[in-house]
């Protein structure tokens, strides 16, 4: 099913993530065969190209169900020595097994109207399900902009997240539940890039910033469990944890909150947490990824990611 309707694409639209799937790559691939690479929802191609250059010498695919851009791409796919295909079930199958998915601004319905009718969650897990079916053992999701929780489909469970010091967040796209309500939204703020969250029991510090996902059939990986410390560290096994280090005034957040209430921000550091803390997090300070905001604004909580440091 047709998931993101705009075709909107540029080339090296993703740097970060592009660099830490090259970093990640190794891990991949198996044998000495070359790498085999998708991007679901190439759009007019620009992805393709962006591939080819992080990829000089993998084997490069494109797909999409939109047949005027698919035509667009399959003239840069010739210039860029990759395939393009019409994506449905049965072409993902046949063109596969791929080492490494990008599902980058496709799984989404962005602005999200009427989400339910034209992009429910069934369409999203299929969709997902198709695309675990075509990637190799091994191989390397890499899935930015997602309507829904990736943790949420049945295919979850078999995928490690992988952290990336070079991504910062998943994407912008309007978080939603199974049938529809809205977890968080993005809002403006002086931070560039923050999110609304509208329902703080049901989504996670990970749902912001997991990216790329490493397939690992028969291995099931335990959910992570957050730890407040707000007094030292007082935790001995090994957890992410977070603490907060300021606060002061905001603007901007959301104009439509009640006024009077203040405003509060709290920057989040997610830390491994073992006997070691002290260390781990001054190590780990340094990683743009672990660092996020957050905080409300009368009643509306938010969180963000760092602002993206691709440096
Ligand atoms: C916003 S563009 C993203 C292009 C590119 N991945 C990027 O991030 O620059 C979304 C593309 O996904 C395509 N798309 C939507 N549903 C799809 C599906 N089920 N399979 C493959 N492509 C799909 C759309 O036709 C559109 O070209």
């Amino acid at each position: 099913m047709q998931a993101q309707f705009s075709n909107a694409t540029a080339f090296d639209r993703y740097p970060g993530l592009m660099l830490a799937l090259k970093r990640m790559k190794g891990s991949a691939k198996a044998g000495s065969r070359p790498l085999r690479i998708l991007s679901y929802g190439c759009s007019i191609g620009e992805e393709l190209i962006t591939l080819r250059l992080y990829f000089p010498d993998a084997e490069i695919f494109g797909c999409d169900v939109n047949e005027g851009a698919l035509k667009i791409a399959s003239g840069i796919a010739e210039k860029v020595d990759a395939t393009v295909f019409k994506s449905t079930d049965a072409s993902l199958r046949e063109h596969g097994p791929f080492d490494i998915v990008t599902a980058m601004s496709v799984l989404c319905l962005h602005p999200a109207k009427d989400i339910i009718k034209r992009f429910p969650f069934s369409a999203y897990e299929h969709n997902i399900g198709v695309i675990d079916e075509a990637l190799s053992d091994g191989g390397l999701f890499a899935l930015f902009n997602s309507s829904y929780l990736f943790r949420g489909t049945t295919v979850a469970e078999h995928y490690q997240p992988m952290a990336a010091d070079t991504v910062g967040s998943n994407g912008f796209a309007t978080r939603h539940a199974r049938n529809g309500d809205v977890l968080a939204t993005r809002i403006a703020s002086d931070f560039g890039l923050s999110y609304k969250v509208d329902d703080i029991e049901r989504i996670r510090f990970e749902d912001f910033m997991d990216c790329i996902y490493k397939k690992r059939s028969g291995e099931k990986w335990p959910d992570r469990k957050y730890i407040k410390v707000d007094q030292g560290f007082d935790c001995s096994e090994t957890n992410i944890a977070y603490s907060w280090s300021k606060s002061e005034h905001l603007d901007d957040i959301d104009q439509k909150s009640p006024e009077g209430i203040m405003d509060m921000r709290v920057s989040f550091r997610l830390i491994k947490a073992d006997k070691h803390q002290s260390q781990l997090f001054s190590e780990r300070a340094t990683s743009r990824r672990d660092l996020w905001h957050g905080g409300y604004r009368g009643k509306s909580k938010f969180i963000c990611p760092a602002w993206m440091d691709y440096s």
